[in-house]
């Protein structure tokens, strides 16, 4: 239940990024070995990795936003289609039991919320590995007869959960491979990393070509997983929104190169000083006019939604290009229920914001969509109720505790 309206405040700090701890907890698999990860965010997300982590015969505690794992006693290679479906990016599971095991059975993932997201990327990679892999019924059974071998892999889209895998399985692999194409988001740097630390040999994450060294065995390590630029972006919306002024700790502003320019337009300020990024926003935002979602360093598409309430109210027209997914507005039905003026064809969406929204009761079907709704209820008159919260909840930590310590009137029921 939001009560739009009132103006936020004050300082947050910014939690742990959800989409680099998924495949840092997968990655502990390669260890054989106790790892410790801090800064890993309370999410149901987080906690479904744990669960297959725990089918495959890990141990997985956790003190706060620290998890202490422990995978010295993995003793399976399957996950059942329950655990997978759970969260769709339980792909990044595949890489990582055949660093371990050689071979992997899972159930293939299918579709998600944000339509058909297919898999053919990272089955041809791992293919060019060495790795056979047959499907029936749904089920991916996966086998390296010979040992996982180091191949050239050219991908001809800079995916980011193939990228995942390949890095997790080349780093264990006979000989170097050298992956071209590959995703630069800063979670693939996080992940890279991590698995540096624990002994891995790899030189060009975060660049378009990726050389990666097998090695024959990694060791535990501690890590820090680095903040959530899409958590970040989401506040800054809220902001925004709200014609307010509050400071995000724990920041890394490079990694919001293309989110800060849309905010500059939107007539924000916007200072950032060592971690902290403070946001100062006028009483009527400017529309922000075009917003093209690319692969990193673009403008990222699970900020789409989120930006999307703000051009809502901004002054004048905003075009969306969403190219990164399929079925990726599904917030807009429920924006226009709160009064915003969105239309959409195809991949393209044009927003004419409104003066202000109105409350309604409106359904979240996707998480950056939850994310959305949330954030056109801060500023929509009167009382909103937000329902769907349990994809917010996989990847916003404590969200209405977060935005209720800045002043929001917002309350879990
Ligand atoms: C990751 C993020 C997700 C983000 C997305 C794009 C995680 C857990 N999730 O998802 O939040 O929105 O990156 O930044 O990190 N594709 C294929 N074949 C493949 C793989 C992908 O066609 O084998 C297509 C997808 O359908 C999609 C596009 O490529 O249209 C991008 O997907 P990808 O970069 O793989 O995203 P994810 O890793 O699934």
């Amino acid at each position: 239940m939001v009560t739009g309206g009132k103006r936020l405040s004050g300082r947050t700090k910014v939690q742990g990024s959800k989409n680099a701890a998924l495949p840092i907890l997968a990655a502990t698999l390669l260890c054989a070995d106790e790892c410790v990860i801090h800064n890993c965010p309370r999410l149901s997300d987080v906690e479904a990795s744990i669960r297959i982590l725990r089918y495959l015969g890990c141990k997985a505690k956790r003190e706060g936003n620290t998890l202490m794992i422990d995978t010295r006693d993995m003793s399976r290679y399957d996950i059942p289609s329950e655990l997978m479906h759970r969260m769709r990016s339980s792909i990044i599971f595949l890489g990582a039991v055949l660093a371990r095991c050689r071979k992997a059975r899972i159930s293939s993932p299918g579709g998600c919320e944000l339509g058909p997201r297919p898999i053919d990327l990272h089955l041809s990679s791992l293919r060019e590995m060495g790795i056979e892999i047959s499907e029936e019924h749904g089920i991916l059974e996966c086998e390296a007869h010979d040992g996982l071998k180091a191949a050239n892999i050219a991908l001809s889209f800079p995916s980011v959960g193939a990228t995942e895998n390949i890095l997790l399985a080349a780093s264990v692999c006979d000989g170097t491979t050298i992956l071209t194409n590959a995703a630069r988001e800063p979670e693939i740097v996080d992940l890279a990393d991590f698995l540096i630390s624990c002994g891995a040999k790899i030189d060009g994450a975060g660049e378009g070509t990726i050389i990666i060294e097998g090695v024959e065995k990694l060791h535990g390590a501690t890590h820090a997983i680095i903040p959530d630029r899409i958590v970040a972006a989401t506040l800054m919306s809220a902001a925004a929104v709200t014609g307010s002024d509050i400071t995000l700790e724990g920041v890394c502003q490079s990694h919001l190169g293309a989110v800060i320019p849309v905010f500059l337009q939107c007539g924000c300020e916007i200072e950032s000083f060592r971690g902290d990024l403070s946001i100062s926003a006028p009483a009527r935002l400017k529309a922000p006019k075009l917003i093209r979602t690319t692969p990193y360093p673009g403008f990222p598409t699970d900020a789409q939604a989120p930006l999307m309430s703000v051009a809502a109210v901004a002054d004048g027209i905003t075009v969306f290009i969403e190219n990164m997914f399929a079925s990726r507005y599904k917030h807009v039905t429920e924006l226009n229920r709160l009064g915003a003026n969105i239309k959409v064809e195809g991949k393209v969406a044009v927003v004419d914001g409104v003066r202000r929204l109105l409350s309604a009761q409106v359904c979240a079907c996707d998480l950056r969509g939850a994310a959305a709704l949330t954030v056109a209820a801060l500023c929509a008159q009167g009382e909103s109720e937000i329902k769907g919260l349990s994809y917010l909840e996989r990847g916003y930590e404590d969200f209405e505790l977060v935005l209720g310590a800045l002043g929001a009137d917002i309350k879990k029921i």
